[in-house]
């Protein structure tokens, strides 16, 4: 079944092709000087949560980056680049980090069970736990516990953003920029706003706080 879904990608390609060009003719040429979209999307590399399918938006509307467990990890460089490209030269204006329920990566930084290298980048996740643990153990239901670490997974990774040097030194400048926490349901497909709003960085714990960043 794999193999006959990989032969049919070059012509699904093809025929998604003919498909925009009957709605547009001009699409393609249209793309072809450059990108201006006003937002960047961070997500989880689940299969299941497809960035721009998920919004209805068109190529061009959404740089996207993507891990295992929407993670915004401060020394990883691969998401600081795409983190600087966005704000400082396409200066999107709205940055939303997308988790979802029932994702693989959070269910595992809440077991023992080691899944080989990935243990590395998990550990980040049990960090996360080790934070709010007070929350989590008291909630005895282990659905409403898996649940609720989503969520708040996706609230630190927020609070990571806006802890970065691109954030703080666009808010620095006055750069119009505000970054968002949403949650994506893989059973019902529907998109739930945590509405985490962080607008400047007084409201980070102190020790956060870079001064005279612009
Ligand atoms: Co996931």
């Amino acid at each position: 079944m794999k193999q006959s879904f990989y032969a049919s990608l070059l012509d699904n390609n093809k025929q998604w092709v003919e498909e925009e060009l009957k709605k547009d003719p001009e699409f393609f040429k249209k793309l072809k000087d450059g990108q201006n979209p006003p937002i960047l999307w961070i997500g989880c590399a689940d299969s299941r949560v497809p960035a721009n399918q998920i919004i209805g938006a068109n190529p061009g509307e959404i740089f996207v980056h993507r891990n295992i467990a929407n993670m915004v990890v401060h020394t990883d460089m691969n998401m600081l680049s795409v983190l600087d490209y966005a704000v400082n030269v396409l200066k999107v204006r709205h940055v939303i980090v997308c988790g979802h329920y029932g994702c693989g990566g959070v269910k595992t930084a809440m077991e023992n069970t080691s899944v080989g290298l990935i243990d590395n980048w998990i550990r980040h996740i049990k960090d996360v736990y080790r934070f709010n643990r007070e929350e989590l153990v008291a909630i005895e239901d282990p659905k409403e516990r898996f649940d609720r670490f989503v969520e708040i997974n996706i609230r630190e990774q927020v609070y990571n953003l806006a802890k970065s040097s691109i954030v703080q030194a666009a808010w620095g400048r006055d750069q119009f920029l505000e970054i968002h926490g949403w949650v994506y349901g893989v059973e019902n497909g529907l998109i739930k706003d945590l509405d985490i709003n962080i607008e400047n960085n007084k409201e980070l714990s102190d020790v956060y706080q870079l001064n005279g960043i612009y």
